[in-house]
């Protein structure tokens, strides 16, 4: 353990306890504080805050997520910062109903239950939790798996189903080629029996249950996960609320859990689900065409009354955002999980 320090978070007033070999995110954890997080890892920007008093250490980051211009006004990075004394933070984006929902994440051993192809280049990997145990988790969270024999090296992945089957854990998983993780799936180096661990939950991506305004869903690729566990917890609760899914694919064999979504809008009052294909479609294609947010910016009027969630690749995110943006949602409205991998740092 290394010397402790104070960090007051502002406006909320709260004050953490901080070892200097954690980082302040870390000890936000450790004390069941949920501050503003995405990747962790210093490449998605989403904890960025501003460093009013003190000095802070920061590991390796994508400059993406914190330009040097910014770092020298004193902006930073929480997901990365070492507080080497007191510290008084400026919380950018926080959100008080999440806040103090935190359930602090910890170590579990799982078990491969099920690897199963969903699209040529998805895979579905199902994981129980030893012992009858459940995770508790809220929809729209991941945790951290760790990669077997990586020496304490893991890959996030959200879970696409809800708590109410907590005693397992389901996730979609992409496959890159040559990927750490998910390469031992694509390869056939796990199989049902082994074991897997994990750290978790992490995440913000949940429903803020109280806000009145429709939800817009925007999705790619693996991002369906956290998506579908936020819509299934919806229809578990039997939510009325208005809510639109946009899902963007490349080409029709990138398209996968139709049927699921088709009964979904049997068990939501008000949910309308729309898929595009970025490239070619064929003859029997009569859905929308384009890239996802062309197809948003088409068919929606008014988006200055939604809350908005966006999950998938990096670039689809921020086109997301930006479009939002330009098209009057607040900031404070839109929440995303952006799938960054090693390549973004
Ligand atoms: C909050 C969060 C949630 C996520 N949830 C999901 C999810 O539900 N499903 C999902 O599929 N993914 C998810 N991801 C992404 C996931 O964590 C991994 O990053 C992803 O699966 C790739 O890991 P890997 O070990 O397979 O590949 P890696 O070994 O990390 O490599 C990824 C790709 O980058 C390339 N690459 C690696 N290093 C470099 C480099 N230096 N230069 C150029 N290219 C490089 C590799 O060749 C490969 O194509 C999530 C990420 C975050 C941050
Ligand atoms: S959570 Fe800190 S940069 Fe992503």
């Amino acid at each position: 353990m290394g010397e402790k320090h104070i960090a007051r978070l502002e406006p909320v007033g709260i004050e953490l306890e901080v070892d200097e070999d954690e980082t302040v995110l870390q000890a936000a954890f450790r004390q069941g504080l949920m501050l503003m997080h995405g990747c962790k890892e210093g490449q998605c920007s989403a904890c960025k805050s501003f460093l009013l008093d003190g000095e802070v250490d920061l590991d390796r980051y994508s400059t993406f997520a914190l330009p040097d211009f910014e770092e020298a006004e004193g902006y930073t990075l929480l997901c990365r910062a070492h507080a080497l004394t007191d510290l008084e933070i400026e919380l950018l984006h926080y959100d008080e109903e999440m806040l103090r929902s935190g359930v602090p994440p910890r170590h579990a051993v799982t078990t491969i239950e099920a690897i199963e192809p969903l699209t040529h280049d998805i895979k579905r990997l199902v994981l129980r939790l030893a012992d009858a145990e459940r995770l508790s988790f809220q929809p729209g969270q991941y945790v951290d798996i760790a990669i077997p024999g990586a020496d304490g090296e893991h890959r996030s992945f959200s879970m696409a189903n809800t708590p109410s089957t907590g005693d397992r854990l389901e996730f979609m998983i992409k496959l890159y080629p040559g990927g750490h993780f998910s390469g031992l799936l694509g390869d056939g180096a796990l199989a049902v029996g082994d074991e897997l661990e994990i750290d978790g939950p992490y995440g913000v991506f949940t429903l803020r249950e109280t806000s009145p305004r429709r939800l817009l869903f925007i999705g790619g690729g693996a991002g369906m996960a956290p998506i579908l566990s936020l819509l299934v917890s919806m229809a578990e609760k039997g939510s009325e609320r208005a809510a639109t899914y946009y899902y963007g694919a490349r080409n029709e064999r990138d398209l996968f859990h139709l049927a699921e979504i088709e009964l979904l809008a049997g068990e939501l009052p008000d949910f309308r689900f729309v898929a595009a294909l970025s490239e070619s479609a064929g003859d029997g294609w009569s859905g929308e065409s384009g890239l996802i947010t062309d197809v948003v910016d088409r068919l929606e009027e008014g988006l200055e009354d939604v809350d908005a969630y966006l999950c998938g690749p990096p670039p689809m995110v921020d086109a997301a955002i930006a479009l939002l943006l330009a098209r009057g949602t607040a900031e404070s409205h839109i929440f995303y999980d952006k799938f960054t991998t090693t390549a973004d740092t």
